[in-house]
């Protein structure tokens, strides 16, 4: 499938009336996992490309491109709405939560073993393993505080057990700041990558930024900001990946480009078929976004659209499914941490990084980061914390089930 190729239904845009933009919502019950997870995802795609389209309309001079930009961007809010109403209304924070989590695992994990290039398939890996520690962390907190089983909404696919501790995932701004790909010499599917999964993250950091306040307990709160804060590191390293000596135009049609591939994607996957209906409707109305930007690219910049894709061909289409073995697997990464460009293990960094001065200044006592404080109050109320694997952990420092591990990846020789 080539986009470029097919022919829009329509060459203009048309405006859906208010009883289109509220779909039944999904039961909470009854619908999979990665259905509820490509809702997610296709939520932050379109959250991605309204910010993106206003940013284009406040750094650009030419009005003709503003009201273009201003007219695909009014339906990118459409679809935006639409994909929002789906989540129902007794789905709660944290229900809603566990789906982010388990959409970041994986996501992730999906992309990192059909990823070509060695850097960005690393960093890939490298905060897998911190929203795999997520999603314990807030599962933990969901039964302590909702008396749910995470396991019941991951729907048995993704497991549920430490990963990288949260608390030593706090690293320095300048540690995660990672290299640029070269949109002219990495593959398509490099190039969709940083760019899907940087959307993705940062629909993550906004919800949490935005909910976690409206979360019921003190406790839920503070592992709202703290677990933000990570995602706030996610956005960096993965915004850092993508080639920024792009033009706005160039930016604008691979933003629709990817929509297009994300929307066949999970076109293809989904089995809800209201759901399915919506994905379809999009991939539409995405290829006449991509005609409108691809023409202002030639118009205003000279250049066809196989300038800048040699080759436009979708590659593989994402599929959302359970990634248990390969997880297993990235856990060798776990004593890993940040260091300027490159992820290192934690005993090969100087004693004087930024990493340890930066841990001191917002952890200082443990007592007081909240992600450690959400498991030590299940062990203490439950004698054990949650968790839901297939076998021990593949970390034998993380078997331990009455103690969390607070040094792991954090101090060296641990
Ligand atoms: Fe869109
Ligand atoms: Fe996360
Ligand atoms: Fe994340
Ligand atoms: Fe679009």
């Amino acid at each position: 499938m080539n986009p470029f190729k097919e022919m829009p239904k329509t060459e203009k845009i048309t405006y859906a009336n208010w009883s289109s933009l509220a779909p039944k919502p999904y039961d909470k019950n009854t619908t999979g996992p990665y259905t509820k997870t490509r809702v997610i995802l296709m939520n932050g795609t379109e959250f991605e490309a309204n910010w993106f389209l206003h940013q284009l309309n406040r750094h650009c001079t030419n009005n003709d491109i503003r009201r273009a930009a201003a007219g695909v961007r009014r339906q990118e809010q459409q679809q935006q709405k639409r994909i929002a109403a789906l989540k129902p209304i007794d789905e709660t924070i944290l229900e809603t939560t566990i789906g982010y989590e388990q959409l970041a695992v994986d996501l992730t994990a999906e992309m990192a073993m059909k990823e070509p290039n060695p850097f960005v398939k690393e960093q890939l890996d490298f905060a897998l393993l911190e929203d795999f520690d997520h999603l314990y962390r807030y599962a933990n907190l969901l039964d302590m505080e909702e008396g749910v089983h995470a396991e019941r909404l991951v729907g048995a696919y993704t497991e549920i057990t430490p990963g990288r501790p949260t608390v030593s995932e706090h690293r320095h701004p300048d540690d995660d700041v990672r290299r640029y790909i070269n949109n002219w010499q990495d593959q398509l599917i490099t190039r969709l990558h940083t760019a899907i999964i940087t959307a993705a993250e940062q629909q993550t950091m906004n919800y949490y930024m935005n909910i976690g306040s409206f979360y019921h307990s003190d406790l839920g709160r503070k592992l709202y900001s703290e677990i933000a804060m990570i995602e706030e590191q996610h956005v960096t390293g993965y915004g850092s990946l993508m080639d920024p000596s792009s033009t706005w135009l160039e930016c604008w049609v691979m933003h629709e480009f990817t929509e297009c591939y994300l929307y066949y994607s999970v076109c293809a996957d989904e089995s809800d078929p209201n759901i399915k209906k919506i994905w379809m409707q999009h991939f539409e109305e995405e290829l006449t976004h991509l005609k409108i930007a691809s023409d202002l690219l030639c118009k205003y910049e000279g250049r066809e659209w196989n300038q800048l894709f040699p080759i436009a061909d979708f590659p593989s289409l994402i599929k959302l499914k359970s990634n248990k073995e390969y997880i297993r697997k990235v856990m060798n990464d776990v004593r890993l941490t940040g260091h300027k460009e490159m992820t290192v293990n934690i005993n090969d960094i100087p004693d004087g990084a930024k990493y340890f001065s930066y841990q001191r200044q917002v952890n200082g006592s443990i007592s007081k980061v909240a992600s450690h404080n959400v498991i030590d109050k299940y062990i203490k109320k439950n004698g054990q914390d949650y968790r839901f694997e297939d076998k021990p952990s593949a970390e034998s420092t993380l078997r331990c089930r009455t103690e969390d591990n607070t040094v792991l990846g954090r101090e060296k020789g641990k």
